[in-house]
């Protein structure tokens, strides 16, 4: 049997080369060896702020459009909209019930926010975000949930719940799914920063060779080499961790020693980054421009997925009302 993967985003609209390296490559490939359910997680979206209504589409489709031009893949995988399934609300009520409230109060992201934000803004539904994303995963007995680091504390909650739910009834309702933490390293944004969209730094997917041109021409750089003629040190330049993913050895040890000894400009250094940048987004922008000239099969894709996640779904809700009494 092939093993069920669950993951999601929540939808922040067109996605970035970050969303790319941290997460779609990853599940590009495990749409190969596995049972795949891909969710807009858009209640979580709402959890935090609530953005216009009138932008909020726009930023699901926007976000899904980015998922199957990266190689996402509607045959192998399923792509739905978690409000479009009220069993899961359903899941994360009964799981409510069972969940002690000191669980989510020690939530990294619930105590981080608290810091910043105060009590006084935080929401009953921030709160209890972990165990939404527990119903996300329980609800299609997941055992695996590719996540990045931030993301691991709810999926160790997760698997509490599950442990907790089974032990209660006796039985093993729930599947106890297992992180699978993605690897690579956090992308730099143009600024060296994390690369954000909130930070205001990133290269997006979608962007056009000019743009993206333009982006990483106007990068700063080792802040040591202020004239041509300064020697420099990648080490101290923001644009070099991207050469770390994008370019091969060769042509970085060749663009270093040009670096340090001046033998180079930035610019002659930055070209080989933006072509294989722009290279890479070549097929990204071909995907989306072909999904983008059919709205209704795009519509379609949603529709279909969700229609199959529903299926998965009313099964387990079947069995855990049932283990829990609620049977009548
Ligand atoms: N909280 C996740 C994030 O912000 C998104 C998410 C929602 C998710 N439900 C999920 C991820 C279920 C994995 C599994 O990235
Ligand atoms: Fe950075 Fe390259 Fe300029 Fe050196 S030559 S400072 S590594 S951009």
């Amino acid at each position: 049997m092939r093993a069920r993967v669950v993951s999601g985003m929540r939808p922040t609209g067109a996605l970035h080369l970050g969303h790319y390296h941290g997460a779609l490559k990853n599940w590009v490939r495990l749409q190969d060896q596995h049972d795949c359910f891909f969710l807009v997680a858009d209640w979580h979206a709402l959890t935090t702020s609530q953005p216009e209504p009138e932008a909020l589409a726009n930023r699901v489709y926007d976000m899904v459009v980015d998922w199957l031009a990266a190689g996402v893949d509607p045959d192998r995988a399923t792509l739905f909209i978690q409000s479009k399934l009220p069993e899961h609300a359903e899941l994360f009520t009964l799981l409510a019930m069972h969940t002690p409230l000191s669980w989510l109060e020690r939530t990294p992201a619930y105590k981080d926010w608290l810091s910043r934000a105060g009590t006084e803004n935080a929401s009953y539904g921030f709160l209890g975000y972990p165990l939404l994303q527990a119903a996300d995963i329980l609800i299609y007995q997941a055992n695996l949930v590719p996540v990045g680091e931030d993301q691991a504390p709810h999926v160790e909650i997760t698997r509490e719940v599950a442990r907790r739910f089974n032990h209660r009834h006796g039985s093993t309702v729930l599947t106890e799914p297992e992180a699978l933490l993605t690897d690579t390293p956090r992308l730099p944004g143009l600024d060296g920063d994390k690369m954000s969209k909130s930070l205001g730094n990133t290269i997006a997917m979608r962007d056009t060779p000019e743009a993206t041109t333009d982006k990483v021409r106007r990068m700063p750089t080792d802040p040591q080499r202020v004239r041509r003629s300064d020697p420099g040190e990648p080490s101290r330049c923001p644009v070099w961790p991207l050469h770390q993913i994008y370019t091969d050895a060769d042509t970085r040890s060749s663009l270093a020693q040009g670096c340090q000894r001046a033998s180079i400009g930035c610019l002659d250094c930055k070209q080989p980054l933006i072509d294989a940048i722009v290279r890479e987004q070549q097929p990204w922008r071909e995907r989306a421009e072909a999904w983008l000239a059919q709205p209704k099969q795009l519509q379609w894709v949603v529709e279909l997925g969700t229609e199959r996640a529903r299926t998965v779904a009313r099964q387990t809700l079947r069995e855990v009302r049932d283990a829990m009494g609620l049977a009548y």
